[in-house]
């Protein structure tokens, strides 16, 4: 039965762990490596800060988290499949490395952040985009880079 997670070295193995997978995933790893060109030093401290002040008190993190996503959504935008493919890695990965109260803790926050994420994405988009307009038919948009002209 694998240990829950309990230091902050638990919570960068995890971090590290997530995107290992997640930068080569067929699914969503283009958002990361190809769209975001994400810095993973830099962001894996970032990221072990996150979880070890939701999971461990350690209230290292400085907040913020939602803007990178918002960004990111103006060059190519997150939809619902590409936060359950983050959450399905997230998911597995704890599974794999750790189990307890922790563990069930990470899976439960990720969920509820994504939730939010994607909420407060799609209201974003609704006072922005110039095509939301009350009478014009909606033209649905799909697929890769759908947001360029
Ligand atoms: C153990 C207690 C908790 C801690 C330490 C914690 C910590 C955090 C932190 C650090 C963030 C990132 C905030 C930011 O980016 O500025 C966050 C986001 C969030 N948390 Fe928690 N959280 C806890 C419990 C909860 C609970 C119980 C819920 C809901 C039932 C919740 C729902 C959320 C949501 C929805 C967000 C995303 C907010 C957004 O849209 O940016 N959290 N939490
Ligand atoms: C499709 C889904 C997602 C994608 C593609 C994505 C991608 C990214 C990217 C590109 C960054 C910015 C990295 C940088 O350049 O600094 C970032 C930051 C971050 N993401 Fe996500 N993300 C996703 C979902 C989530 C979810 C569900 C969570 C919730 C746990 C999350 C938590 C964070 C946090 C905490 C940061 C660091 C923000 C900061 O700089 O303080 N992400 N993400």
């Amino acid at each position: 039965m694998a240990e829950d997670i309990q230091t902050r070295a638990d919570c960068e193995q995890l971090v590290r762990a997530f995107y290992g997978r997640a930068l080569t995933d067929p699914v969503i790893g283009w958002l990361f490596t190809d769209v975001a060109k994400l810095d993973l030093e830099a962001h894996v401290p970032r990221l072990t800060r996150f979880w070890e002040t939701i999971l461990l008190g350690a209230q290292s993190y400085g907040g913020g988290a939602f803007r990178p996503h918002l960004e990111l959504n103006s060059k190519a935008q997150l939809r619902k499949g590409h936060f359950d493919r983050w959450l399905y890695l997230w998911d597995t990965t704890v599974d794999e490395l750790f189990s307890g109260p922790h563990a069930d803790l990470a899976k439960a926050h990720a969920h509820r952040v994504a939730q939010a994420f994607e909420l407060r994405l799609r209201s974003f988009e609704q006072q922005q985009d110039p095509l939301a307009v009350p009478g014009l038919p909606i033209v649905q948009q799909y697929g890769r880079g759908s947001r360029e002209p």
